[in-house]
């Protein structure tokens, strides 16, 4: 079985380093099964992709598609002409694609007009907010997709609904926390944790970048105000993604108690998260990780695809109208709020049981 994994963009590196793991243990059982992994380069700087490669020992891409920035459809669009390049020169089985960023929605239209089969993990997700690109791009490779890898029961659920056959869906878990997992001892501290004098448990993480958030000045200027007003003088760490960083600069308010940095790596965020008090955010990725992790997450979303981590978990979705989260951030620092619950098959397993369902569908296919 030759399988194309593709990945563009940072939550991607994340979830196919367990999945090429797993691979590369098939191969050394001898089983019929290689690889070919394309970057589509919608993520460039190093501290957004090269160093999750290097930490989390993801091999060199076979091919970097080079498509970084521009619009949704310039982006989209130039990820779809090189990759098409790609699956003419090398034709495989399957694509796998993960998640919900522009390269997976690109990948997914060029594989199925070439007739190639599509696996998705974590298909099925559906936050129900049409703003969002990323709800965009799921539904589109969902409607293609022949297999789906799901999270959740709630993602089986919305794809039965939406007319999937269930034998093509397989509940396995979540790659993401299998990095985690794995991860976990080889956490370090960031450089700054002693310079701004960090204390473990006495710090906020705050991470912000969807559009919704950060593209309106006036949104990202009464957020972040609010969340300054609010937080009784506790330190801050706001690793900002460079969308984010572009708009910092243009709204010019004393960020007090708020320490930006660059994006961070993968082990020393995830450190950083591991010891904090809380963590504040508008990611989806993060708060699947806060939940394992059993740190209060406060998202900054009217909607979130992934429920399991607010009915299971300790994040809570707080709206992104800043006069919502006073009451939350109170709660937090009186050291109120819940703690996670076990979320089903979140064990670290998941890449192990995507291969073995793939090798066993195309041998099957093969007879
Ligand atoms: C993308 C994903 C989002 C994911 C996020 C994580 C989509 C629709 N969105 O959003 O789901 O949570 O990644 O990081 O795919 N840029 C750089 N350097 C980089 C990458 C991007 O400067 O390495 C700039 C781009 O040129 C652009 C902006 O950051 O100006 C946004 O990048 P883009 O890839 O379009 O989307 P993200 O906001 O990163």
């Amino acid at each position: 079985m030759k399988i194309t994994i593709v990945a563009g963009a940072r939550p991607n590196f994340i979830k196919i380093a367990p999945v090429i793991n797993a691979i590369q243990k098939s191969i050394v059982k001898g089983e019929n099964i290689s690889f070919r992994l394309i970057h589509t380069g919608q993520h460039y700087d190093k501290n957004m992709s090269e160093i999750f490669f290097e930490q989390l020992e993801i091999p060199n891409p076979n091919s970097n598609l080079k498509c970084g920035g521009g619009s949704q459809s310039e982006q989209t669009a130039s990820i779809m002409i090189e990759f098409e390049k790609e699956l003419i020169k090398y034709r495989p089985d399957i694509v796998l694609l993960f998640g919900d960023v522009n390269s997976t929605l690109a990948c997914s239209i060029v594989s199925k007009k070439m007739n190639i089969d599509i696996a998705h993990v974590e298909g099925g997700i559906r936050s129900g907010d049409m703003t969002m690109p990323e709800e965009i791009n799921r539904i589109v490779t969902d409607s293609i997709s022949d297999y789906f890898f799901t999270t959740s029961e709630t993602a089986n659920k919305n794809l039965l609904s939406s007319g999937f056959k269930s034998k093509n869906i397989f509940f396995v878990g979540n790659t993401m926390i299998d990095t985690l997992i794995k991860n976990d001892k080889k956490f370090f501290e960031p450089k700054f944790w002693a310079k701004i004098g960090l204390i473990k448990k006495k710090y906020f993480v705050l991470t912000l970048h969807r559009p919704s958030n950060v593209d309106d000045e006036n949104q990202l200027k009464n957020l972040i105000q609010t969340i300054i007003d609010e937080s009784n003088n506790i330190p801050i760490i706001f690793p900002a993604h460079p969308r984010t960083l572009k708009r910092l600069n243009t709204i010019g308010i004393d960020l007090k108690n708020i320490f930006i940095v660059d994006p961070m790596s993968y082990l020393e965020f995830n450190f950083l998260v591991k010891h904090s008090k809380a963590v504040i955010t508008d990611s989806g990725g993060i708060t699947e990780e806060a939940t394992i992790m059993n740190i209060p997450c406060i998202t900054l979303r009217d909607s979130t695809e992934r429920p399991e981590t607010v009915e299971f978990g300790t994040n809570e979705l707080v709206g992104s109208l800043p006069e919502n989260l006073p009451p939350y951030l109170r709660k937090i620092i009186k050291g109120e709020w819940k703690t996670a619950k076990k979320i089903p098959l979140w064990d670290g397993k998941t890449s192990d049981r995507i291969i073995d369902k793939l090798l066993n569908l195309y041998n099957i296919n093969d007879q």
